[in-house]
């Protein structure tokens, strides 16, 4: 495998750069921010999806995979975006969406128009029954995974939107397309791919329909789509045909994966490079349900995240993030509302950013951008927002409680556009961007953090170059060892390689705390001028700092 990435960004491209004025991103302005990118020490780029869509799920349901989305320019800019980002020793992860594709795929329009074609079965269509869909499973995205085709009578399955039909990963002809779409890419020099929703792609082949678990008479259909038996020869053989040859980092949306099973996954061997961990990004939502959300004890949290870089570490290389484009911002979802300060956030950024494993850094985090203050439903745009939405005025919820229900958790608080500088717009585009922009953009903007002696930003290139230097490999594979776990608010982590150890330690409370802790000299602090800790040490409130160890712990 090519070498695995330390530091990855991910790239939102309707939402980070703006070069035509048609309050778009695009790559021509991916490009335009790489020296920005390499001032942050990234060496790994990935971008969500850039190809040809309708943009129902933003880019998540796409007509052509060959293809790059108008609006974000052409398969040249795409090139000239590899070339460049090359030049300065970054790499691209493209992201594939193999579960599904939009119902405009020339595959999809063929298998409606004409049911005897061979495209017909790429999808999964089945028959009714009593004059409803084949069963009772609902769609990630709300309402009935199955939708009518009238011509025929039958119904397709999309575990997200109708505009998603799913893929039937059983025809050996769909696979070896969308095999060698990923190996076109591999050829012109990507590095790599996020995987989207790869856990879906087998599904229970008698379709049975399930107790329903709510009130609509729908089951969640999870049991019958996520990591189903038999989706371990599909994964295989994307890995063997694909990926292995070329060496391919990969990197996989890959929910439902226990954890024992993770050597399978991410281990020698395994389907991939890497997995993304939803436990402690989702720890928030009760039941699971991503339009609920509650406060997350730092104690709770470091139970979780602890868990996760056990069972990652025994098997192989982890995906350490934050945030990413179907998360709120990290500042809300685990700060009171008093603690967004910049101790807080960078305290935030340190507490996962050492841990095991590749470090992603979702777009903007590195300013600290909070959510967005929705006022209304008609700002938004994300599908899965409107429809949590709507299902909150259908059980009874008033507008407002409705928008309060959603707004807090909605995706699009990830999604407003980057801040780049004090210009109207934030300098993300010269027209009317497609989301409102944050309004406090004065203060957050690069340009003003750059200003500052103390920054977010700042802060984050040091936390970035450190990961990069000379520790960086203890920091990618190194052992990690929990540390202070009898104190509730201390969360702190011991990372090792042979005879270098580093220790992480955050003072995750409001007031000062005081440690015992091994002499060693400071790497990183966000708040310590000092460049020695040893003995008693009082902590400022939401300090965070990394130290390489002199003495044992
Ligand atoms: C993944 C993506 C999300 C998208 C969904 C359907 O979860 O991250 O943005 O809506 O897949 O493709
Ligand atoms: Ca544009």
């Amino acid at each position: 495998m090519n070498q695995l990435p330390r530091v990855v960004y991910q790239v939102y491209p309707k939402s980070f750069m703006d070069t035509n004025g048609d309050g778009i991103g695009d790559l021509n302005g991916v490009i335009s921010k790489l020296d920005y990118l390499a001032e942050l020490s990234v060496d790994t780029i990935w971008l969500s999806p850039i190809f040809a869509s309708p943009m129902v799920d933003n880019g998540y349901d796409i007509s052509d995979y060959c293809a790059v989305s108008p609006e974000f320019g052409t398969m040249d800019d795409l090139d000239r975006l590899i070339a460049e980002a090359k030049k300065r020793n970054m790499g691209i992860l493209l992201d594939l969406v193999l579960n599904h594709t939009s119902d405009r795929h020339e595959w999809f329009k063929e298998a409606m128009r004409d049911p005897k074609s061979p495209y017909r079965d790429y999808y999964i269509f089945r028959k009714g029954i009593d004059g409803g869909p084949p069963n009772n499973w609902r769609s990630n995205f709300g309402g009935s995974a199955w939708e009518r085709d009238e011509v025929t009578g039958e119904y397709y399955l999309h575990i997200f939107a109708k505009e998603q039909p799913d893929l039937n990963w059983e025809n050996p002809a769909m696979r070896r397309e969308l095999f060698d779409m990923i190996r076109g890419y591999l050829e012109k020099g990507v590095s790599g791919f996020r995987i989207d929703a790869i856990s879906g792609i087998k599904k229970r082949q008698d379709f049975p329909s399930l107790p329903p678990d709510a009130p609509d008479g729908l089951a969640n259909g999870e049991s019958c789509w996520t990591v189903y038996p038999g989706i371990e020869a599909f994964l295989s053989e994307m890995r063997d045909s694909v990926f292995k040859p070329y060496g391919a980092y990969t990197v996989a949306e890959a929910a439902g994966v226990d954890y024992e099973r993770l050597p399978e996954f991410i281990g020698e061997n395994g389907y991939f490079s890497a997995v993304f961990d939803f436990s402690y990004t989702d720890i928030d939502l009760e039941n699971g349900l991503w339009y609920t959300s509650r406060r997350v004890e730092p104690k709770q949290l470091r139970e979780s995240v602890f868990a996760s870089q056990k069972a990652v570490c025994a098997a192989g290389c982890g995906a350490v993030y934050l945030e990413n484009h179907d998360q709120n911002r990290s500042c809300n979802k685990y700060l009171a509302p008093v603690d967004s300060t910049t101790a807080g956030k960078a305290m935030l950024g340190v507490m996962y950013f050492f841990l095991q494993g590749s470090a992603y850094i979702y777009q903007g985090q590195e300013l600290g951008i909070p959510n967005y203050p929705w006022a209304d439903i008609a700002e938004f745009d994300d599908v899965a927002t409107i429809d949590q939405y709507r299902r909150g005025l259908s059980a009874g919820l008033s507008e407002r409680a409705a928008l309060e229900a959603v707004a807090h958790r909605s995706r699009d608080n990830a999604r407003t556009p980057m801040l780049w500088d004090k210009s109207e717009c934030a300098g993300f585009s010269t027209g009317r961007p497609w989301l409102p922009v944050h309004p406090d953009f004065q203060s957050l903007c690069a340009e003003e953090q750059d200003a500052q002696d103390v920054s977010l930003l700042r802060f984050y290139r040091r936390m970035s170059a450190l990961r990069q230097g000379e520790y960086a490999k203890l920091f990618l594979t190194g052992t990690l060892a929990p540390r202070f776990e009898e104190y509730e608010n201390i969360f702190a982590y011991e990372r090792q390689l042979e005879s270098q150890r580093i220790l992480v330690v955050c003072n995750w409370q409001s007031t000062p705390q005081t440690l015992c802790l091994p002499g060693g000299r400071i790497l990183l602090d966000n708040l310590r001028e000092e460049e020695q800790i040893g003995g008693q040490t009082a902590l400022a409130p939401f300090e965070a700092l990394v130290a390489l160890l002199e003495e044992n712990l």
